[in-house]
């Protein structure tokens, strides 16, 4: 894994993902203090803790260091990332704190092995879960898990992009067998009849549904399989040139939650910036 540390610069639409998560953190904790419950914040593709902006070239706090700026504070911090140079930069950023947690390594089997069997519904203990993959990295046995517990509210980047470029060709027979892997291990099961029409071009080929059909079909799957009560509609997330990247899901058990998040996310939908 790469050593030296390289800061990822971040555009418009991520520093929108970044001022979202962070508020509805915020909200979160507030509310979770009140009722007296333990709560944690799990970064599974935490990054460096910081990134520069596009725009001024400026530092910009990531995930993690917003989530450690969020008052009142959680009771523990968990932060994951594959890249060594990475975990570095959050272990700077933890420093001696011991409510801080840092992996080095997939969080794939970090979450599943050491920090959702700590979050029972019989433990009281509740999180909040960022999984902010750039593409698709994640399997769907963790979206699975979270919502079964019962205990987690997570934000999810569903990497559509990624997905057209490299699995809904309109002829799927000439994709590589790694990137259907990717694409089975992310959807968790047949995604073939949410991602093609039954129309046929004239060459005989499968059409491809739209983006937001593929993304309302992984929503329902997160309510009816994962089991999470409640998920809006997800927010699209662009580039500078106006296209799609990924969707930024949020999932819950709890009707407020919900709430919140809608209204967040109405804040931004519209704020057309790009
Ligand atoms: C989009 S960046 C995260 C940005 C961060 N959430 C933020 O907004 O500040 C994705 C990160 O995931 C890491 N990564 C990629 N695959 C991973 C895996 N399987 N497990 C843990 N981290 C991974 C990459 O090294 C990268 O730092």
């Amino acid at each position: 894994m790469r050593r030296v540390l390289e800061f990822d610069e971040i555009g418009y639409w991520s520093e929108i993902k970044l001022d979202i998560v962070r508020d509805y953190a915020a909200a979160y904790s507030t509310i979770l203090n009140k009722k007296n419950l333990p709560h944690i914040y799990v970064d599974a593709f935490a990054g460096a803790g910081q990134h520069i902006s596009k725009s001024t070239g400026a530092f910009v706090p990531g995930s993690p260091l917003n989530a450690l700026n969020v008052q009142p504070p959680f009771r523990e911090y968990h932060f994951i990332d594959l890249d060594v140079s990475r975990v570095e930069s959050l272990q700077r950023i933890a420093g001696a704190r011991n409510d801080v947690h840092v992996y080095e390594g997939d969080c794939n089997e970090v979450l599943i092995q050491s920090i959702f069997p700590t979050l029972h519904f019989e433990s009281y203990r509740r999180a909040l879960c960022l999984l902010d993959p750039y593409g698709l990295d994640l399997n769907w046995d963790v979206m699975f898990q979270a919502g079964q517990l019962g205990t987690i509210d997570m934000f999810l980047n569903f990497p559509v992009m990624d997905m057209n470029r490299n699995v809904l060709w309109r002829n799927p027979d000439k994709v590589s067998v790694e990137q259907l892997a990717r694409m089975n291990a992310f959807w968790g099961g047949d995604w073939k009849e949410a991602a093609y029409t039954t129309e046929r071009s004239l060459f005989g080929e499968p059409e491809k549904e739209s983006n937001d059909a593929i993304a309302e079909a992984f929503r329902q799957r997160l309510q009816k399989i994962a089991g999470f009560k409640n998920v809006p509609e997800p927010l699209p997330m662009h580039n500078s040139k106006g296209a799609v990247v990924y969707y930024l899901f949020f999932a819950s058990q709890v009707g407020v939650a919900e709430k919140i998040v809608q209204d967040i996310f109405a804040k931004y939908r519209n704020k057309g910036g790009i």
